[in-house]
């Protein structure tokens, strides 16, 4: 698959704030002469911020690590995680198609996506607030089939249940993440067979659900304002600081 930008881009692209004190935090991290090992988070940031990885956001990042705008071009269109045409404004949804998901309903999952969003991969909706695109396996194969939207995986899916779940999304609302047929986690469908002494002690959804509830960031495009910016790195002289991100 031939990776290009995007035929139309803005004009400009600058960090939000909060999210610059994180990508000049994550610089820090590296020696001086290396700061170019930045280049990865600093382009996952700006995706995260706008959705897609647009020209003038990757010769940005380009330009605070000190590198030749080709050195990040190369990155950017390297890495099939990097978005290089615009994704939908309200969702991207990543399809895994590899084998257990594949044998356990993946197709299903695209022919809702083909339906629902566009006939084919990295194409918007036509009101322009969804995309889709099959990706290799999430890591979620106890789980599957499953697909990961924004931040968060949704997993032991079925076509109605993924089709509710992008009416959902549609009508404003986010279902919450991880398995949607009732299981807490990965243990077999009938149940834990092993470690069923803690059974009265479980949390209501597991640790990664837990988390996407209580940040509410499943497709939140990120300002760098979600999480609290703590640099311990920067602890000795006079960098000492934990950046405070509330926004004020
Ligand atoms: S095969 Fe789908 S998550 Fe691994």
């Amino acid at each position: 698959m031939l990776r290009r930008l995007h035929h139309e881009q803005p004009d400009s692209f600058a960090f939000t704030p909060a999210n610059r004190a994180w990508a000049e935090a994550q610089i820090d991290k590296y020696p001086p002469g290396r700061q170019a090992s930045a280049i990865i988070p600093l382009l996952w940031r700006a995706q995260e911020q706008e959705g897609w990885l647009t020209r003038p956001a990757i010769e940005h990042v380009a330009d605070m690590l000190g590198m030749a705008h080709i050195r990040a071009l190369e990155v950017a269109t390297f890495y099939f995680m990097f978005q290089l045409s615009p994704i939908g404004s309200v969702a991207h949804v990543q399809v895994c198609g590899t084998t257990s998901c594949l044998i356990c309903g993946a197709e299903d999952l695209i022919g809702v996506c083909r339906e629902k969003i566009a006939d084919t991969p990295h194409k918007l909706s036509a009101d322009g607030r969804f995309s889709w695109e099959e990706v290799e396996c999430l890591g979620a194969c106890a789980n599957a089939p499953m697909v990961q939207i924004g931040k968060d995986y949704y997993e032991d899916l079925t076509a109605e249940r993924l089709s509710f779940i992008l009416d959902e999304l549609a009508a404003g609302r986010v279902p919450l993440p991880g398995p949607q047929n009732g299981r807490f986690a990965s243990e077999p469908l009938g149940g834990p067979t092993s470690l069923t002494g803690q059974g009265g002690r479980r949390m209501e959804h597991n640790a990664s659900v837990d988390l996407a509830r209580t940040i509410g960031d499943t497709i939140k495009r990120i300002e760098g304002t979600e999480v609290p910016l703590l640099t311990p790195w920067r602890r000795s002289g006079a960098a000492a600081e934990d950046v405070k991100t509330d926004g004020g």
